[in-house]
């Protein structure tokens, strides 16, 4: 089955996990291999920088997710 059958989402914060799951996705594709990923996590975890713009694509997916869903008018 599909990972991302769809955007739909029951509630905002529902929308919200799947932004922050489109945002990890995206970083997994661009660099599949597992060690590498493991090996640079300490490095971003650790970054005021590095957080601030890993919140930012999350803010950006959740756009797109929150006008999929109508903004859950
Ligand atoms: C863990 C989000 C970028 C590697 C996590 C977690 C979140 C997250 C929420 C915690 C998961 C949990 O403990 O349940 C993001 C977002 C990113 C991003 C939103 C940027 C858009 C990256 C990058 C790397 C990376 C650039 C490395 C290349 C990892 C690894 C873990 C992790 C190895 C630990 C996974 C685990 O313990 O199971 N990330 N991340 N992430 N992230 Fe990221």
């Amino acid at each position: 089955m599909s990972w991302l059958p769809n955007l739909k989402t029951e509630t905002a914060e529902e929308g919200f996990e799947l932004a922050i799951k489109l945002s990890r996705m995206a970083v997994k594709k661009t660099q599949p291999d597992d060690a590498t990923r493991t090996k640079l996590r300490d490095d971003y975890a650790n970054s005021a920088d590095s957080l601030t713009l890993a919140s930012q694509v999350v803010a950006t997916n959740f756009q797109t997710v929150a006008a999929a869903n109508d903004y859950w008018r």
